[in-house]
């Protein structure tokens, strides 16, 4: 194709939305978008001002008022609420635990579609969330949805925090994984599901290069 597309990935959590996004994005030399932060960026300020998470009307209150800022830096985005730089403090398990109560607000999703849209607007993008292709950009040049079982994910997302110097506990990751992806799934407003026309891709037994490959294949048809 001449150009670069819009590309959107979606998927339960730890299905490996970020990783090969990331790598499709320096691939194409496109932005890249985790809106995921943006709802854990929404959590750690109500958390942070001791905001309740079923308090619908506060956390809109809150996701309309705050300022999140994404800072492009070469090797590592920060992201900052109201000018703190608070990308370390995101994938704490308070906020693993309470993000999707936050993320199901309708009130909160409306304060951060429109910019999530705004940033799309600026030119190609890589975006990964739960609704990019269902919700934010429908018309999407390229869609994605990956899923994992869930023993790979939660052996992933297990790796991963080993690898922060988070130790965590195999069964307990396995449990807030299960308990997150039924939150995102069953909500009202733009729950977790695959567009129409999205490539499903099970990653259970692929590589990220190899799911990287698969959708390179797509972007070169289109
Ligand atoms: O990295 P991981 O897959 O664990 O999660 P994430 O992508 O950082 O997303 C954290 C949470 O934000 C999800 O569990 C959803 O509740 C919410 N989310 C959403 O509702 N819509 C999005 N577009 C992205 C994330």
């Amino acid at each position: 194709m001449s150009g670069k597309p819009t590309i959107a990935i979606d998927g339960p959590a730890a299905s490996g939305k970020t990783v090969v996004g990331k790598e499709l994005a320096s691939r194409l030399k496109s932005r890249f978008l985790d809106t995921g932060n943006m709802y854990r960026a929404v959590t750690w300020a109500a958390l942070d001002r001791n905001i309740g998470l079923k308090d619908e009307y506060a956390l809109q209150e809150l996701a309309e008022t705050i300022e999140i800022r994404l800072v492009v830096n070469s090797g590592s985005d920060r992201l900052l609420v109201d000018s703190r730089d608070v990308t370390d403090l995101l994938r704490r398990l308070e906020i693993d635990r309470g993000v999707s109560d936050v993320s199901a607000v309708s009130g909160v999703r409306r304060a951060m579609v429109p910019q999530q849209r705004a940033v799309a607007d600026q030119g190609p993008i890589v975006m990964v969330g739960r609704d990019i292709g269902t919700v934010v950009l429908p018309d999407a040049k390229v869609k994605v949805f990956l899923m994992a079982s869930s023993q790979v994910r939660a052996q992933r997302r297990h790796r991963e925090n080993l690898e922060k110097g988070i130790t965590t506990d195999l069964r307990q990751v396995s449990i807030d994984l299960k308990l997150r992806d039924t939150q995102d799934t069953e909500r009202a407003d733009s729950p977790l599901r695959p567009a129409d026309d999205a490539l499903e891709i099970d990653t259970d037994s692929l590589s990220v290069e190899e799911v990287v490959a698969l959708i390179m294949e797509r972007v070169e048809r289109i």
